[in-house]
């Protein structure tokens, strides 16, 4: 199994290929979190953590609807990519490697703290939840908002699948196919993650593996997390009311 930041040191530069259209979605994605951030924080502009950033999925969006981001990420491609393309598309907005367990940036700076799109769960203790948890808590701002996004893991852990459907991009050299096996741990919760892209090759494919895991967080075990760490406020968003893709988590800061 290959480290958490390999895996996407590794994928930074296909990332993209993941989405049939990666400009599209992170138009989509930043109009529904902005109008969750809106209806908490207000209208804006925020001061705005992406912790999570990657390639700058929800980043970018946030940045071209007026927020001050700043990204950071596990990977250091990642965030050296969230950068370019933030800048490439005029919005651009300084990114740094950096775990989520130990977030370099000052106390109390942030209006907002962004987790998107599950990278959450790639953390498999609930130590490494709890110091994670903690340090967005502690560079939010007095009453400051925590956005995270997961799958829907109560209905996943409940059909323990053992893929993801596959995605399609269509590029230059023809179409790129992204798909993933899952293979269970045996509690249940936790499982090992193979990520397949087929690229266009010749007269055939080049078929790149990578392996990662994660652990599928519930609803109740993540309120709890953000509780146990700190937070007021709890509520989930689910994909229906606020049109993003997965159930989204708010919780405030609150009073130190
Ligand atoms: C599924 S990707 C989502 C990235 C981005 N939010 C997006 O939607 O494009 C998960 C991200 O979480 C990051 N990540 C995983 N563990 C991390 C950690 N401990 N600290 C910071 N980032 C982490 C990965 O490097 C990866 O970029």
């Amino acid at each position: 199994m290959s480290s958490v930041r390999d895996f996407y040191d590794a994928l930074a530069a296909d990332y993209h290929l993941i989405f049939p259209d990666w400009d599209a979605s992170m138009a989509r994605q930043a109009l529904a979190l902005d109008a969750v951030v809106r209806a908490r924080l207000g209208a804006g502009p925020h001061q705005v953590l992406d912790c999570s950033c990657g390639i700058g999925t929800q980043a970018i969006g946030l940045a071209g609807a007026g927020h001050r981001v700043v990204g950071s990420d596990l990977s250091p491609a990642a965030a050296a990519r969230a950068a370019a393309e933030s800048a490439a598309r005029r919005v651009g907005f300084p990114t740094a490697a950096a775990d989520m367990r130990a977030l370099p940036f000052r106390t109390s700076v942030f209006d907002l703290v962004v987790c998107a799109d599950n990278s959450l769960p790639h953390l498999l203790t609930a130590d490494d939840l709890r110091t994670a948890l903690s340090g967005m808590r502690r560079v939010l701002r007095e009453d400051g908002l925590l956005l995270l996004s997961v799958r829907d893991y109560d209905a996943i852990r409940a059909a323990r699948p053992a893929s993801a459907p596959p995605q399609v991009a269509t590029t230059g050299q023809g179409r790129v196919v992204t798909f993933q096996l899952w293979h269970w741990h045996e509690d249940g919760e936790r499982y090992d993650l193979e990520h397949f892209q087929l690229v266009p090759d010749g007269d055939g494919w080049e078929v790149r593996v990578r392996r990662t895991a994660y652990w599928a967080l519930t609803r109740g075990e993540l309120t709890d997390a953000v509780l146990d760490a700190g937070f007021t406020d709890v509520g989930w968003r689910e994909p229906e009311d606020c049109g993003f893709y997965q159930p989204v988590l708010t919780a405030r800061r609150g009073r130190p």
